[in-house]
C-alpha cells in the first residue's frame, strides 16, 4: 500500500447519480484519506424528521430536531455505517421516501447551517475526500482539489436504477430519468447553497468512462497537489 498522503482536502460536487460515491470512496481508499458522504447527513437528518413526525416544510423545527441529534459516520470492513443517535441506520436513509424528503429538508438555510458546522469541524484537520452539492462551494471553499462531476441523464439514470435493484427496489429508467431531472432542477435552482460549479473546479464527466478512470484522474489531480 502506498504510504497516506499529506492531509490534503479534496472536494467533489455533481448532480445525483454522477458518481460521486464512488469515486470520493475509492480516492479515499487509495490515498488512505477519510471519506466524507455529506449526503448521507442529510439523508439521516430526513430519516429522524419522518420518523418523529416533523413536517419537512418546517425549517426551524427541522433544525430543532437537528440540534439534539448526534449524527457519525464509521467506517468498519471498508463498508460505510451511519449513526443517527447511536442507531445504524446505513440501509434506511436509502429509500425512495428519504431520497424525496432530502429535498426540502436541504433546502432550509438553518439545517444547512448546522450540518456544515458538523463538517467542517470533521474536515478541520484536513485528510478527507467530502462530495455532496455544496461542498466546494460552501463546505470546504479552500479545498486543496475541486471537482465537479457531471454525466447525462441516460447514464446516471441507469446508475440509479441498478443502485435501487440492488436493495430490491424495482423501477424503469423513465421513472428515474423523471425523478433526477427534478432533483437537479431543486438541488441547482434552491435558494440556500445552490449545487454550482465553481470556477476553479475541474469537470469530469463519468457518462462514457470507466470508474477506474474518473478514480485514477481525481488521484492524480490530487497527487500533483499534494507533490507540488
Ligand atoms: O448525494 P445524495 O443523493 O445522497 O444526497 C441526498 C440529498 O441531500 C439530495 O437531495 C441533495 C442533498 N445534499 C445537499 O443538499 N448538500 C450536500 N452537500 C449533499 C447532499
Amino acid at each position: 500500500m502506498k504510504k497516506p498522503m499529506r492531509r490534503i482536502v479534496i472536494a467533489i460536487d455533481g448532480p445525483a447519480a454522477s458518481g460521486k460515491s464512488t469515486t470520493a470512496r475509492e480516492v479515499a481508499r487509495r490515498l488512505g484519506l477519510v471519506y466524507l458522504d455529506t449526503g448521507a447527513m442529510y439523508r439521516a437528518v430526513t430519516f429522524k424528521a419522518l420518523r418523529e413526525g416533523i413536517d419537512l416544510k418546517d425549517g426551524d423545527g427541522v433544525a430543532e430536531m437537528t440540534r439534539r441529534t448526534h449524527l457519525e459516520l464509521q467506517w468498519v470492513n471498508n463498508e460505510q455505517h451511519v449513526l443517527l443517535d447511536g442507531e445504524d441506520v446505513s440501509l434506511a436513509i436509502r429509500t425512495p421516501e428519504v431520497t424525496a424528503g432530502t429535498t426540502p429538508v436541504s433546502g432550509h438555510p438553518q439545517v444547512r447551517e448546522i450540518l456544515v458546522g458538523w463538517l467542517r469541524r470533521m474536515g478541520a484537520t484536513g485528510g478527507v475526500v467530502a462530495e455532496g452539492r455544496d461542498t466546494t462551494s460552501v463546505v470546504f471553499p479552500d479545498a486543496d482539489v475541486k471537482i465537479f462531476l457531471s454525466a447525462d441523464i441516460e447514464a446516471r439514470a441507469g446508475r440509479r436504477m441498478k443502485d435501487l435493484e440492488s436493495v430490491g427496489v424495482a423501477t424503469s429508467p423513465n421513472e428515474q430519468s423523471e425523478l433526477l431531472s427534478r432533483r437537479d432542477h431543486a438541488d441547482s435552482s434552491r435558494q440556500a447553497s445552490p449545487l454550482v460549479k465553481v470556477p476553479d473546479a475541474i469537470e469530469i464527466n463519468t457518462s462514457h468512462i470507466t470508474i477506474e478512470q474518473q478514480v485514477q484522474r481525481v488521484v492524480d489531480l490530487a497527487r500533483e497537489v499534494a507533490e507540488a
